[in-house]
C-alpha cells in the first residue's frame, strides 16, 4: 500500500526537481568559459609531437619529448600524437623502430589517458596516431581503445568526412561525454581491413604541413592532404629538426625559441592565406612541450590572451 503512494510520489517529486534544476552543462571547457561554445572545427589545440617519447635523458637522441603523459596534459596538451609498431606481436609506440625508442604498450598509454580524462570530466581531447604497418583497425587498434575504456568516451561524428564547420562545440562534446577525438593517418578508411566508427581518418579532414623541417622559419605548405584545404582542419608540425650528417634529430637546445609565443604566431599566420578560409590552424604539434611558451601562444591563437 505504501509503496503503491510512495512510488508516484517520487515519481512526481523527481520530474518536478527534473525541470526546475536546468540540465548540467559544462561552464568550463578546456580551462576556459569562452570555449564552450566555440565548435571543436575552430579551436587551436596544442600538440605533443612523438608524445610517448620522453625521456629525461640528454643522451636519449630517439626522444622528442622530457615530460610524461601526464604532465604534458597538465601543460595544456590536448592533443596527442604517437607512431604504433608491432612488438613480439602487441601494438606499441615506437619511434621508427621499437630498438630505436619502445614506449611501451599502446593499451598501457592509453590506460594512463584514460585515467587523466576521468579526472579531468571537462577537456576535449584529440589523439592522432601513425599506422605506417598498416595494423588492422578493428583486430589490433580497437581492442586497445575498448579494454582502456577510451573507446567509450570517443565521438563519432554524424558526417564522415566532417566538413572542418559542422563539428559541435566543445560544450556539447562535453556534454554528451564524447570529448576523446580519434584520428588514424593510414587504413581508418576500411584499407586495412575494416571501418571502427571512432577511428576517424586524418586526411579527408585534416591537412598537414612538411615533416622534418630544418628551416627555422617554417614556411607553409599543404603537405598531406586527401580533398580540399577548403572544408579541412588543418596542423602546423612546428618541430624544428638538425641534420647531423644526414641523421634528422629534435634538438631542445633550441625549442626555447622554436616554442617561443614569436616562432608559433608566425608559423600559424604563414598558414592563414593556405586555408581557403582565413583560419588559423586547429592543431600546433611541438616537440619537448615544456620548454617554450606553447600554451601562451595557442591561448593567443585562441583570442583568449
Ligand atoms: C575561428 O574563427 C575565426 C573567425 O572566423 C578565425 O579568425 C579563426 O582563425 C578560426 N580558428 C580556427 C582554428 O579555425
Ligand atoms: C611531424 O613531423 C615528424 C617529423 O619531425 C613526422 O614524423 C610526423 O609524421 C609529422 N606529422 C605528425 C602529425 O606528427
Amino acid at each position: 500500500m505504501l509503496y503503491h503512494i510512495a512510488l508516484p510520489l517520487l515519481t512526481l517529486v523527481g520530474s518536478a526537481l527534473g525541470s526546475l534544476l536546468p540540465t548540467k552543462r559544462a561552464t568550463v571547457c578546456n580551462g576556459n568559459a569562452a570555449l564552450c561554445s566555440r565548435s571543436y572545427g575552430n579551436t587551436t589545440f596544442m600538440g605533443a609531437h612523438d608524445s610517448f617519447a620522453f625521456s629525461d635523458d640528454p643522451l636519449a637522441l630517439a626522444r622528442d619529448q622530457e615530460v610524461d603523459i601526464p604532465t604534458q596534459l597538465g601543460l595544456g596538451v590536448r592533443l596527442l600524437q604517437a607512431q604504433a609498431h608491432l612488438n613480439d606481436g602487441v601494438i606499441h609506440f615506437c619511434h621508427t623502430s621499437c630498438d630505436l625508442f619502445d614506449g611501451g604498450a599502446v593499451l598501457d598509454y592509453l590506460t594512463t589517458v584514460k585515467t587523466w580524462l576521468d579526472a579531468n570530466p571537462s577537456e576535449v581531447l584529440t589523439l592522432l596516431f601513425t599506422n605506417p604497418e598498416g595494423l588492422s583497425i578493428p583486430d589490433v587498434w580497437a581492442p586497445a581503445f575498448e579494454q582502456s575504456g577510451i573507446a567509450s568516451l570517443a565521438y563519432t561524428p554524424s558526417m564522415n568526412p566532417m566538413p572542418q564547420s559542422a563539428w559541435p562545440t566543445l560544450g556539447s562534446m562535453i556534454d554528451a561525454g564524447t570529448r576523446v577525438v580519434v584520428f588514424l593517418d593510414a587504413g581508418a578508411d576500411g584499407s586495412d581491413g575494416g571501418v571502427v566508427p571512432y577511428i576517424l581518418p586524418e586526411f579527408t579532414m585534416i591537412w598537414e604541413t612538411p615533416f622534418s623541417v630544418t628551416d627555422a622559419s617554417f614556411p607553409c605548405s599543404v603537405d598531406r592532404i586527401d580533398g580540399s584545404p577548403a572544408d579541412h582542419m588543418y596542423l602546423i608540425n612546428h618541430s624544428l629538426n638538425i641534420d647531423i650528417f644526414g641523421i634528422i634529430i629534435s634538438d631542445p637546445e633550441q625549442a626555447g625559441t622554436t616554442n617561443g609565443v614569436a616562432s608559433i604566431l608566425a608559423n600559424a599566420n604563414g598558414c592563414v592565406p593556405l586555408s581557403q578560409g582565413n583560419r588559423l590552424p586547429s592543431f600546433v604539434l611541438l616537440d619537448f612541450v615544456n620548454i617554450g611558451a606553447g600554451l601562451q601562444a595557442v591561448n593567443q591563437l585562441n583570442g583568449l590572451a
